[in-house]
């Protein structure tokens, strides 16, 4: 399975990257977590690494060499890529759990980042995942990585949203998006909801939108608090409700609740 945890800038994609991926370990899966956003560069503190993966733009010459070095041989020039043959450094490893990233904005005036969206969806393209392996990827905030075509094989995404009304509606215009590429499985997850009340409404709105909700993360101050230092917490609220979050994906993607 390769699933995209998209949403609006600030939901919580990678706070519920991190919650999915180190559940998903715990259930014998291997996962491989693809940073996918170009603009934040602190996913790696989430998994207590202590410096992030050389990205694979890198690997392509960066993003001046990236035209002319694609077709040169590297492991991105291989029809299909397993996650054992990318070359350490740009691939970080503990306990089972896998980190690479995509590409960063470096400097003022480098140009767009539309060439970070062409290796993330060729990457992901070619990505060829194990049976009991799950990518689970941190995308950029919002849609435009829709339009660089990024989800092309993606086959479920995960629509992180928080109550603003703006969150949903970035939600909706995802959810019509991932429709239009014919992607499986499309789900929300509400997120740093304050009440039961509102996540009843909030859940409501969604499904008004023909968005199935697959659980609800509560507002958590541990997770608010340990974001100071770049980190989640490895238990509390939001580790036991993200369980029912990994049942759902898992068992409507038609994959065992554990290995
Ligand atoms: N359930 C939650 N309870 C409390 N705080 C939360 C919760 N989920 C996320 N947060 C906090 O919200 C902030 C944004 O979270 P996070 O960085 O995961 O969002 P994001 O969608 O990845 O943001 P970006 O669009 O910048 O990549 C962080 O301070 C994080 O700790
Ligand atoms: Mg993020």
């Amino acid at each position: 399975m390769k699933i995209s945890i998209c949403g609006k800038g600030g939901s919580g994609k990678s706070t519920v990257v991190a919650l999915l991926a180190n559940e998903a370990l715990k259930r014998g899966y291997q996962v491989l977590v693809v940073d996918s956003d170009e603009s934040n560069s602190g996913l790696f503190r989430m998994f207590d690494f202590d410096h992030p993966p050389i990205p694979l733009m890198e690997l392509v010459g960066g993003k001046k060499g990236l035209k002319q070095k694609m077709g040169q041989p590297s492991v991105l020039s291989k029809a299909n890529i397993q996650t054992t043959q990318i070359p350490g450094g740009y691939l970080l490893q503990k306990d089972g759990l896998k980190l690479i990233a995509i590409g960063k904005i470096l400097q003022s005036l480098e140009g767009c980042a539309c060439p970070m969206g062409g290796l993330s969806r060729e990457f992901l393209k070619k990505l060829d995942l194990a049976e009991d392996e799950l990518a689970v990827v941190d995308m950029e905030a919002g849609v435009e990585h829709f339009g660089r075509g990024v989800e092309t094989s993606i086959d479920s995404v995960l629509i992180v949203v928080e109550p603003p009304l703006e969150s949903v509606n970035v939600g909706q215009k995802i959810h019509e998006l991932a429709s239009e590429m014919d992607i499986k499985n499309v789900w929300a997850v509400l997120n740093k909801v304050p009440t039961a009340e509102i996540a009843a409404r909030l859940k409501a709105e969604l499904q008004e939108r023909y968005i199935e909700v697959v659980g609800c993360i509560y507002f958590d101050a541990d997770i608010f608090n340990s974001s100071i230092e770049g980190k989640i917490p490895v238990n509390g609220a939001a580790v036991r409700e993200i369980k029912e979050v990994m049942d759902s994906i898992l068992s409507r993607a038609g994959m065992p609740t554990s290995r």
